[in-house]
């Protein structure tokens, strides 16, 4: 049980007007492993996202953070929320404040740090998400890509142990999406916990260490990325592509290339020692 960070036993949770979103769900989410969730628009991952740090609570069934079921007083939900910081899918619900500098340090200023840790946060997180020149504008009139970068920085500048993205990549430029890349590669390096929902397979398939597939409020299926992206039923199933770079190394391989490891990436790939061509 202390192996999990997060965990979901047989939740149900419906919306006003009877639209259940999770049907059941159980998942157990493991320490200090890099998870993606995907699944079909609808298949309930941001209601799930929202469980995880109490904004939702669950019909029935029952929802863990390290091993302890979570609580919903006022209190509780409080430190819960220090420890696992959201970034929702639409930044419009996210964010609220005048300036991006004000939505910045809402969060630092609310757990009570003194201005000059708040300022060093708000540096540090406008930093990360490459928005330092934005610190003074308005966030109700930046583009939709400019906002998501926003809602990014909120929650670094909270420096939460675990960080729940909702589709971080959605509406970002290729520039942006390395960004986020590294800042999830510096979250790992810090010893951070993050759980990201996607629809790009490519990205699921070279940065997570285990992935769950939902469908219909359920999880379909879970497992390492090879192993999911193998699964031809469970694709379809799922209405999911497959990897362009599995798909090339199948080939690569039916075409008589051996590989050790099928190669997870560009630099795996370009790496010799991988593979061979066969005589
Ligand atoms: N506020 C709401 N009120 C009523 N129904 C909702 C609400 N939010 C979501 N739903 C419904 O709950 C189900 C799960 O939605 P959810 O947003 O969790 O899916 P998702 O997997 O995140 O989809 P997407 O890939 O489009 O982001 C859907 O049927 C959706 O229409
Ligand atoms: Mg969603």
């Amino acid at each position: 049980m202390d192996d999990y960070i997060l965990e979901m036993r047989d939740v149900i949770f419906e919306y006003p007007g009877g639209i259940r979103a999770l049907n059941g769900i159980s998942m157990a989410i493991e320490k200090g492993k890099n998870i993606a969730i995907l699944g079909p628009n609808g298949s309930g991952k941001s209601t799930l996202f929202l469980h995880f740090n109490g904004i939702l609570r669950p019909k029935s069934g029952r929802v863990f953070y390290r091993g302890q079921e979570i609580r919903y007083s006022r209190y509780y939900l409080i430190n819960l929320r220090k420890k696992v910081g959201i970034v929702f899918q639409d930044p419009d619900t996210q964010l609220f404040a005048g300036s991006v500098f004000q939505e910045v340090s809402f969060g630092p200023m609310n757990l009570g740090f003194p201005i000059t840790e708040v300022k060093k946060r708000v540096e540090e997180a406008l930093k990360a998400a490459g928005i330092e020149e934005l610190e003074h504008r308005p966030t109700h009139f930046l583009s939709y890509g400019q906002k998501k970068r926003v809602s990014i920085a909120d929650v670094l500048a909270m420096d939460p142990e675990v960080l729940i993205l909702d589709e971080p990549a959605a509406y970002l430029d290729p520039k942006h999406v390395e960004k986020l890349l590294e800042i999830l590669e510096e979250l790992r390096r810090k010893g951070k916990q993050v759980i990201l929902s996607t629809h790009d397979v490519e990205l699921a398939y070279s940065w997570a260490d285990y992935v769950f597939i939902l469908k219909d409020g359920k999880v379909a299926g879970e497992g390492t990325p090879t192993e999911i992206f193998q699964n031809e039923k469970l694709l379809k199933e799922a209405d999911l592509k497959k990897p362009l770079l599995l798909e090339i190394c199948e080939v690569l391989k039916q075409k008589g290339f051996i590989f050790d490891r099928l190669p997870r990436n560009i630099l795996e790939l370009r790496r010799e020692d991988l593979f061979w061509a066969k005589a």
